[in-house]
């Protein structure tokens, strides 16, 4: 049995409270699901600045489906903005584990609009942080971003070695880090940051000008339009499927090896595919699934500004210390993701 498998076999028979900010979002929503299949009371905390509410409808109907039970009672949601400590501080009330999802992602968005980045990502993580150091939660696990590795040039990414930010949204993951750690030394507050390198999987929104490239891309072939490779197509990426970011932030919150709290790990797969592969991964699977759909070649136009040409991580350190074994290969998480595109977007 690997060490997820019994900690998925311990939470079952032991009801914690979790708070997830970001819960309306696609990271949140997929680990609301989760920690309900698991028996577990979810806090969600959200401002639905860019989560949905069909995203946390979805994530219940999803968990009570799975296990046959009504667990509506164990969701009890939060409309409000982390921005301000007071909803932070209501929000850690009663709470044992915090997994802070809530930020405005995109580096782009934060290119065109690096305050309300700012705000979102730093002041209201400090907020965030303030208010579950002082909830005494027994662990603060919190999205980091493989943005922070910025100008590095080595490959595969290890923790230890970043370069400088390459955009302001990077700049907000790194202070990010710096907080958690300084919160570490000066407060004895002891976190662990996730840094999620290009997460895939149901309820990512294919929609709005700041979508992640697979569901952008699923969307505009499945409605017979364009699409758009930035650059050559040669850029790659260490694509990670949702149930291997669940994995991590569970037993990110609940491990008891001292050595893995203060620290940051990357989750992904230390494998990497280019945007040209991963075009033809999307489009031979929507084919298959969708009939009378045709090969159409991607427009190319130049790169994008403020993007890594190559992301890889090593995966060592989650392994060893937090005994993360990823599940789903990029294949097999491909077919997961796309039966649910399919299903959700040919509605
Ligand atoms: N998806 C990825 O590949 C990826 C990669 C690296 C890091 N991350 C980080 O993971 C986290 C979750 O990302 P996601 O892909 O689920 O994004 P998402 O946009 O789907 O979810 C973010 C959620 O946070 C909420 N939110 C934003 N600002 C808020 C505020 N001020 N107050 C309350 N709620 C707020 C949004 O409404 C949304 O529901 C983010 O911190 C993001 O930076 C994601």
């Amino acid at each position: 049995m690997t060490k997820y498998e019994e900690l998925q076999k311990h939470l079952k028979d032991n009801q914690s409270t979790w708070l997830i900010t970001g819960v309306a979002g696609f990271i949140g929503s997929n680990l609301l699901e989760k920690l309900l299949i698991l028996n577990q009371k979810v806090v969600g905390l959200d401002n639905f600045d860019t989560g949905h509410q069909h995203n946390i409808d979805q994530a219940i109907e999803d968990a009570n489906k799975t296990t046959g039970k009504n667990l509506n009672s164990n969701f009890n949601f939060i409309n409000g903005d982390i921005r301000e400590l007071e909803n932070c501080k209501k929000s850690c009330i009663g709470v044992d584990y915090v997994l802070h999802q809530a930020a405005l992602g995109s580096v782009p968005r934060s290119i065109e609009d690096p305050i309300n980045t700012n705000r979102a990502n730093i002041d209201g993580f400090l907020n965030m942080l303030v208010a579950s150091k002082d909830a005494k939660v027994k662990r603060f696990v919190y999205a980091a971003s493989s943005s922070t590795y910025g100008d590095h040039p080595d490959l595969p990414k290890v923790e230890d070695k970043i370069g400088n930010p390459l955009s302001p949204y990077a700049v907000t993951k790194l202070v990010n880090e710096l907080y958690a750690q300084v919160f570490a030394k000066t407060y004895g507050f002891k976190t662990i940051g996730l840094r999620y390198f290009n997460i895939f999987g149901k309820r990512q929104d294919p929609n709005g000008a700041y979508a992640a490239v697979i569901p952008k891309w699923v969307a505009a072939i499945l409605n017979k339009e364009d699409v758009f490779i930035n650059g050559d197509g040669e850029t790659s990426r260490d694509f990670c499927y949702i149930d291997n970011t669940v994995q991590m932030n569970l037993l990110a919150a609940t491990t008891d090896n001292n050595k893995a709290t203060d620290q940051v790990y990357n989750v992904a797969l230390n494998d990497r595919i280019s945007l040209n592969k991963l075009y033809q991964m999307i489009e031979e699977r929507l084919i298959q699934r969708i009939e009378g759909l045709k090969n159409k070649e991607p427009i190319y136009r130049d790169f994008r500004a403020g993007d890594v040409r190559h992301s890889q991580a090593n995966i060592d350190k989650a392994q060893a210390l937090l005994d993360y074994q990823p599940k789903y290969m990029i294949s097999e998480g491909m077919d997961e993701a796309m039966d649910w595109y399919v299903d959700s977007l040919s509605q």
